[in-house]
């Protein structure tokens, strides 16, 4: 089938300079959103319709499937679908999507396709305030006739609590008869989709109407109330889709998910997480509260604890990180490494059993299986120009306020006695250490403040 979204509209009401299709969604441009469901119907090709200013729409989104129609000026719905009409397949029927309307979905699109066969489709819904919408007028009998703008409306019609959602499945040789024929009529000098309706009747088509599996489905984005109102939503939706594959949300109405997570079984969530990218969680991963996790694999079993940072980086399984740790970029843990709080971890690995359990920099570091990382540790990884490495082999221990000042080496099995500044190799399984010696002043007073 072909679709058509609609994305000219300036969305004043945003109150920015960002397109309203490029306000973001679960972290991905509302258009994205309509793009994956356009996809995912199988359409065979998506025409976009911008406006004004819409260049950085077109690219943010571009895409070998994506033809971009630009509508200047913006004379109505009628006026954006017939930009597209020479780029429509006329054997294929005509799916006509919104861009600022994100939530739409795909078992109501195709039944809407099914339910309007050879003939129109129309998506309708029943509101209780149905103000500023279209309204499905009807016959005696219940056939839909036309619709009505609400500007266009008698106070009759105003009443009528069945609107437009503005979604039409149509045949395109059709459209391609009807579109040219449109006038600009009525009270908005505008050249209505709707006015379609009227025309197939005319010639006995027939015009089916049906209505959305969930009536948000079919909400809007014109306002960041509305932004919000609708991110809402679309969280509590994939809470719920966790949830069915066996997650445990402590709360659901408390997670962000801006990408995709992917969680193997009994993996339990705490609240107030935010998950950006592409995260992956491994069986029986625990992720305290308030914890952010973005582009990041954390193998089985490795429990999480509140207030931790996770961005680029891999944790192998039966770990234990935070809380109020920080891995970065570039991160690599074996299994059962610890993490404690306030240690931030950058571009390094580190190997199997080995331990930084408080207050430490590690970065640009290699560091070995079974070491001990003593509190207070800083790995003096760059020298104001450059940056270098720090190795350390296994079984090292690492007294506490210890500067290792890169590029060095700890051998395998060394011990660095507390407060060690390190700006040579330390020899493999002996003890290496900097500290002053300890000396007692003899006579010596304290200060006393004079009068
Ligand atoms: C439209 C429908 C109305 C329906 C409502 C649902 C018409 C005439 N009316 O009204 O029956 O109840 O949507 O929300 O179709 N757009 C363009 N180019 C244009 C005009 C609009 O791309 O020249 C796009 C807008 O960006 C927007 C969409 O089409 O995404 C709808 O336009 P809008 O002006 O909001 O239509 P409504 O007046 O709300
Ligand atoms: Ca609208």
């Amino acid at each position: 089938m072909n679709v058509v979204i609609l994305a000219a509209g300036q969305g004043k009401r945003m109150r920015s300079d960002l397109p309203k299709v490029l306000h973001r969604l679960g972290g991905r441009p509302l258009l994205a959103h309509v793009l994956d469901t356009a996809r995912e119907l199988g359409a065979g090709k998506i025409c976009v319709v911008y406006g004004h200013g819409g260049e950085a729409v077109r690219d943010a989104l571009n895409a070998a499937d994506l033809v971009w129609i630009r509508q200047e000026p913006q004379l109505g719905t009628g006026h954006a679908v017939l930009q597209t009409l020479t780029f429509l397949d006329p054997a294929a029927p005509t799916l006509v999507l919104y861009g600022d309307v994100p939530l739409i979905g795909t078992a109501t699109l195709s039944r809407l396709i099914e339910e309007a066969g050879s003939g129109l489709g129309v998506l309708t819904e029943y509101l209780e305030d149905p103000g500023g919408y279209g309204r499905i007028v009807r016959d005696d009998d219940g056939r839909i006739v036309r619709i009505v703008e609400e500007r266009d409306a008698t106070d009759d019609e105003r009443a009528i609590g069945e609107i437009n959602t503005g979604f039409i499945a149509a045949p395109t040789a059709a459209l391609k008869r009807w579109l040219p024929a449109l006038d600009n009529d009525n009270a908005q000098g505008e050249y209505y989709l709707t006015d379609i309706v009227r025309l197939a009747i005319g010639e006995g088509m027939p015009v089916a109407t049906t209505q959305p599996e969930d009536s948000w489905e079919v909400l809007g984005v014109n306002s960041k109330v509305q932004l919000a109102e609708l991110e809402r939503l679309h969280q509590y939706r994939n809470a719920l889709l966790l949830m069915e594959q066996g997650v445990t949300l402590l709360d659901p109405d408390r997670i962000d998910v801006r990408g995709e997570l992917d969680c193997g079984r009994d993996v339990t969530i705490d609240v107030n997480c935010v998950f950006e990218g592409r995260v992956v969680l491994g069986d029986g991963v625990e992720v305290g509260a308030h914890c952010v996790l973005k582009n990041a694999v954390v193998g089985a079993g490795t429990r999480i604890a509140p207030f931790t940072h996770i961005e680029e980086a891999e944790v192998g399984p039966g770990g234990r990180i935070g809380p109020y740790a920080r891995l970065r970029p570039g991160t690599r843990l074996g299994e059962d490494v610890h993490i404690g709080n306030f240690v931030e971890v950058k571009n390094s690995t580190i190997a199997d059993h080995s331990k930084a359990n408080h207050l430490a920099y590690v970065g640009d570091a290699t560091i070995g299986k079974n070491v001990n990382i003593g509190a207070g540790t800083i790995t003096c990884n760059y020298d104001g120009a450059n940056k270098h490495r720090t190795v350390i082999e296994d079984d090292a221990f690492i007294g506490s306020d210890t500067q290792l000042v890169a590029p060095v080496t700890v051998g395998r099995g060394a011990t660095l006695g507390a407060g060690t500044t390190l700006t040579e190799d330390a020899p493999p399984d002996k003890l290496t250490i900097t500290r002053v010696k300890q000396t007692t002043v003899p006579g010596w007073k304290r200060p006393v403040k004079k009068r």
